[in-house]
């Protein structure tokens, strides 16, 4: 038996995703292996502030911990000294969904500690929040992926007649429209014509400087979860069905009580299943990923299936679509935590 590491799960954070993160620290700190690892729980409250180790227990503990913060004491590392904390870990676990957390910010900072940390890098996870990019490197290996016509802001708020003009010459109706850099459907909706436009891409631009316009898919959402280094392995798939009542997958079809249902293994002919499969890998090794993403398809009846986006920290509860789906492929929970630490710390060692 090698010695005990102490893993830091980084939590929480400004995102609309706060909860969720919560909640996937909650299932990794109750499921890491304790013969290996001594799991140390760091939380950044809502406000961008990083907690104190008080603070964060109570965090952990408290089954409403999202509304039981303690005010944080202004910028960070003030109430708290995460620096010192996560440069003496032996490796750390992000799980802070969304911006500061998702793309790059938190792993640029764990690269400047020196310390091992599980997932994607600075490049990758900069890349896989940003739904442009990640087109633009899927596009120019000939990955097939949803067209889309980014709208900058200041274009439309100069312009907004010209910045419509433009778009709709790119992408005719019906359009789905969504901010370039977010996360759990905010600020997305579809647009069927010249009437429902400017609102869309309004609100799109609500949540960022750009937005999306895309062709509004029809079609299923299959996801599948990658794993591992250099020589990533895709999980078996998943298929997403939001409940009746949602004309799509959002916010509340995510999180909602009977929002969505999961269902693993996708009911999808062989044939299809493979193709996610081998695309997902393509995708992953597209942006430089590590470890662990979960990539999200569309999949027709006639057509190609085309790549939706790329979640470089997915949900992590035991009941979320990346760990079920590597459950289905026959690594339990327990054992695909102890997988990722290993990669990280083997990855940091080199
Ligand atoms: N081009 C599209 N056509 C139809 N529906 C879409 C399209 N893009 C996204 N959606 C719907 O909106 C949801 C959220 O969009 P997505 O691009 O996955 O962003 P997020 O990062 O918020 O999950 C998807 O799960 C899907 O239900
Ligand atoms: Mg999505």
């Amino acid at each position: 038996m090698g010695k005990v590491l102490r893993v830091a799960v980084v939590f929480g954070g400004r995102s609309a995703e706060h909860p969720v993160s919560v909640a996937s620290a909650r299932s990794v700190l109750a499921n890491l292996d304790r013969s290996r690892f001594l799991p140390v729980p760091v939380g950044i409250g809502p406000d961008g502030g990083w907690l104190t180790p008080e603070a964060t227990r109570r965090a952990v503990q408290s089954e409403t911990s999202a509304f039981h913060w303690l005010p944080a004491t202004g910028g960070p590392a003030r109430g708290a000294d995460p620096w010192a904390l996560l440069a003496s870990v032996d490796c750390v676990f992000p799980l802070v969904h969304g911006s500061t957390g998702e793309d790059g910010s938190l792993q640029g900072l764990l690269e400047l500690c020196n310390v091992a940390y599980v997932g994607c890098g600075v490049v990758a996870s900069a890349t896989g929040i940003d739904k442009w990019l990640a087109k633009l490197a899927w596009k120019a290996l000939g990955l097939p992926t949803v067209p889309a016509w980014r709208v900058p802001g200041e274009d439309f708020a100069d312009d907004a007649e010209a910045a419509l003009r433009a778009a709709e010459q790119a992408i005719p109706y019906p359009w789905f429209v969504k901010p370039a850099r977010a996360g759990s459907s905010v600020g997305v909706s579809p647009a069927r014509s010249r009437e429902d436009a400017p609102a869309a891409v309004r609100q799109a631009l609500t949540h960022g400087r750009y937005a999306l316009v895309e062709p509004l898919v029809r079609g299923r959402e299959i996801e599948c979860a990658v794993l591992g280094g250099e020589r990533p392995a895709a999980s078996v798939v998943g298929e997403i069905r939001p409940s009746r009542g949602h004309e799509f997958y959002d916010y509340e079809a995510k999180y909602g009580e009977g929002g969505a249902d999961l269902i693993v293994p996708a009911d999808l002919p062989q044939g299809a299943a493979a193709k996610v499969q081998e695309l997902a890998v393509a995708a992953f090794r597209a942006i430089d990923g590590a470890d662990l993403a979960r990539v999200d398809f569309f999949v027709t009846d006639k057509g190609p299936t085309l790549l939706n986006e790329i979640n470089t920290l997915p949900g992590f509860t035991a009941a979320s679509m990346y760990p079920r789906l590597w459950e289905a492929t026959g690594v339990p929970y327990r054992e695909l935590l102890t997988r990722l630490v290993t990669m990280a710390v083997q990855r940091h060692g080199r």
